[in-house]
């Protein structure tokens, strides 16, 4: 019997990647650009992930930042967490990595068609939806009205400057930005306080509106209380990524469960009513 496969690869092999560039975003985080060395489109959906591993060492889950539409390439954010994540650090250009995927349920596209979209990122969670955000940039049309909310600790902490800036000057977004603090020291002079005072004067329809949240767990519960009280109370209105530490990425070896669901393959995103009454998964 021949393996599972994802666009005819098996789900289990790595396939090669060359590293065409490296930059750094912050102190901690780096982004990666890649191409498959079978000159393969990486063909994924915003949302999905792939697994990454460096020959000798292990395997890490990693979203894809850019968007299917960016092709010849593919992005990955990294925050240095460990043994993967660092000696992925130390890589310059012209190096060799393997990926397995992409896999896992990326955002429900079809959904968002013709809504007024709130996409809400706290700290890393700006990689993964930085995927979605060029996706609908290349198709604007399709939306009512694209905002984008995203908090970071403090000015240094802040992912993807270039691209926040050129968020908040397209015609096509309302982009704004926050940190927790700036130090007294910094130059920064934009907003300050959590997500939820940037939440607190939007203004939406909230029938014809919805929410794509991905961030860490602390953001979720007061996040999705004041979408609450816009008004997003319907099924299908709040869409969230949920991680979990994940081996095998393709829903085999139970490594990644919340409940009865496994993170790798019902998820990583998921309707907020799909997880709201499981214990522990927000
Ligand atoms: C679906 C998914 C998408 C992700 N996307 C990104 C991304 O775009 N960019 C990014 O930088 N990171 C992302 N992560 C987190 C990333 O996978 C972990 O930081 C990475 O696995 C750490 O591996 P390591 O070998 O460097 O560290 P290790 O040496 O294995 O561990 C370092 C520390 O990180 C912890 N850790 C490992 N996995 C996770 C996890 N899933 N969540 C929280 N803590 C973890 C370990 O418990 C340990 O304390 C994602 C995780 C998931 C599940
Ligand atoms: S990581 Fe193996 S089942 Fe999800």
């Amino acid at each position: 019997m021949h393996p599972p496969t994802v666009d005819n690869q098996s789900i289990y092999a790595p396939r090669s990647c060359r590293l065409l560039a490296v930059s750094k975003l912050t102190p901690q985080e780096k982004l990666f650009r890649l191409r498959l060395e079978d000159g393969r489109e990486l063909n994924h959906q915003p949302g999905q992930f792939v697994q990454v591993s460096i020959p000798g060492l292990t395997e890490a889950p990693i979203s894809i930042a850019s968007s299917p539409t960016c092709k010849g390439y593919f992005e990955l954010g990294v925050r240095k967490a460990g043994l993967l994540t660092g000696a992925l650090h130390q890589l310059q250009p012209g190096a060799q990595i393997g990926i397995r995927g992409p896999f896992g349920r990326p955002f429900q596209l079809e959904a968002l068609l013709g809504k007024q979209l709130l996409l809400l990122a706290g700290g890393c969670g700006l990689a993964p939806l930085r995927s979605l955000i060029q996706y609908c940039q290349k198709q604007s049309s399709a939306y009512s009205a694209v905002q984008i909310l995203y908090g970071a600790r403090s000015p240094q902490d802040l992912l993807f400057k270039d691209d926040l800036e050129d968020w908040q000057l397209s015609t096509n977004f309302n982009c704004r930005y926050t940190v927790d603090q700036a130090p007294a020291s910094s130059c920064y002079d934009g907003e300050t306080g959590l997500l939820t005072r940037l939440l607190a004067d939007v203004q939406v329809e909230a029938d014809n509106c919805c929410a794509v949240l991905v961030g860490p767990p602390p953001m979720y519960q007061p996040v999705i209380s004041a979408l609450h009280r816009m008004g997003l109370n319907g099924p299908q209105q709040i869409m969230l990524s949920l991680e979990r530490q994940m081996r095998c990425g393709v829903g085999k070896c139970g490594h990644c469960t919340i409940d009865h669901l496994y993170c790798c393959s019902d998820g990583p995103i998921f309707w907020l009513e799909e997880v709201e009454h499981l214990r522990g998964a927000l």
